[in-house]
C-alpha cells in the first residue's frame, strides 16, 4: 500500500562531492554538496546561490570535484554547517552555520596542485575531477538555486580503484560516501552522525546497521565531548519526532 506523506525532502541518496574553488583573494574554498548527476564527461551541480562556491564558480568558471570514500565521512562532517562566505546568510545562521575561511585545514585534508585548473585537489580523495563551468541554468521552480553544468577536463583516480588494463573504475572497490535524507551512508549502512541533519532538525532515529547497536550505544564508547554534543542532537531528533507524531 502506498501513502502520500507530503514529503518535505527528496534526497533519496547521492554521492557526496567536495568542491574546491578559488576565492577572490586567491585562497581556496572547499564545500560538501550532493545534488550532482553525471552524463558522459559532464556533471550537473545543484547549488544554492547564497554559498561562497556559487560566487566562486560564477567568477572563476572552474573547480575540482573531489569524491570522498565512505571512510572519509569524518572530514566531510567537520566542514558541514560552515561557509566560506564571510557574511553568513540569516537562514544559515539559524541552521547553525558559521564562517570558516580555512575549510581544507578544518577537514584535515591536504591541498594538491591541479594540472589544468586553478583550484587545488583534495589529495586524500580517491577520485578528483578537474572541471570548467560551461553553463549556468537557474532552476525555474526553485528560486535561488542554480544548476552548474561542468565539463570534466581531467579525472584523477586512485590506482587501486581502476580495473587493471582498462579505463574503468571497479564498482566493487569504489565505496562512495552517500548523503541520504541529510544522513551519511556507505555500503548501505549509516556510517556517522550528521551535523547537516542537526541543522535541518531531521526527525531520524538511526541505528548503525550491522553492529546491532543504536546510535546511543555507539556514542558511549566515543570521546566524551563528542558524546555530549551528539546526545544533545539525538534528544533533539527525538523531540522533533515526538512533536511530529503529535501533529499527525
Ligand atoms: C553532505 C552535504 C551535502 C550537501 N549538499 C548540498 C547541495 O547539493 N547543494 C547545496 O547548495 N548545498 C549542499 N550542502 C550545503 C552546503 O555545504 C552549504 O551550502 C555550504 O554553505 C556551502 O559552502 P560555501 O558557502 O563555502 O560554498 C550540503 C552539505 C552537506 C554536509
Amino acid at each position: 500500500m502506498h501513502v502520500v506523506p507530503g514529503l518535505k525532502v527528496l534526497y533519496f541518496g547521492t554521492p557526496v562531492v567536495l568542491i574546491s574553488s578559488r576565492n577572490e583573494d586567491g585562497t581556496t574554498n572547499l564545500a560538501p554538496m550532493s545534488s550532482a548527476w553525471w552524463l558522459d564527461q559532464s556533471c550537473m551541480l545543484g547549488l544554492g546561490s547564497s554559498g561562497q562556491t556559487t560566487a566562486n564558480l560564477l567568477r572563476e568558471r572552474e573547480c575540482v570535484l573531489n569524491l570522498p570514500s565512505a571512510s572519509m565521512v569524518d572530514a566531510v562532517d567537520r566542514i558541514a554547517l560552515t561557509t566560506g562566505k564571510s557574511t553568513v546568510p540569516p537562514l544559515k545562521v539559524q541552521q547553525g552555520y558559521r564562517y570558516e575561511p580555512a575549510k581544507f585545514a578544518l577537514a584535515g585534508l591536504t591541498e594538491q596542485a591541479s594540472d589544468l585548473v586553478g583550484p587545488p585537489r583534495a589529495a586524500e580523495c580517491p577520485i578528483q575531477l578537474e572541471c570548467r563551468v560551461v553553463a549556468v541554468h537557474p532552476l525555474a521552480s526553485a528560486a535561488k538555486v542554480n544548476a552548474f553544468e561542468v565539463e570534466v577536463l581531467r579525472a584523477h583516480v586512485e590506482e587501486d580503484l581502476v580495473i587493471p588494463g582498462t579505463h574503468y573504475v571497479d564498482p566493487l572497490r569504489w565505496d562512495p560516501l552517500i548523503m541520504k535524507f541529510t544522513e551519511f551512508f556507505g555500503g548501505g549502512q549509516n556510517v556517522h552522525s550528521s551535523r547537516l541533519a542537526e541543522g535541518w532538525d531531521m526527525p531520524h532515529q538511526l541505528s548503525r546497521v550491522g553492529t546491532g547497536q543504536t546510535g546511543n550505544a555507539l556514542l558511549s564508547q566515543a570521546d566524551p565531548v563528542q558524546v555530549a554534543d551528539e546526545l544533545d542532537s539525538l534528544s533533539r531528533f527525538e523531540a522533533a519526532r515526538e512533536s511530529d507524531l503529535g501533529t499527525r
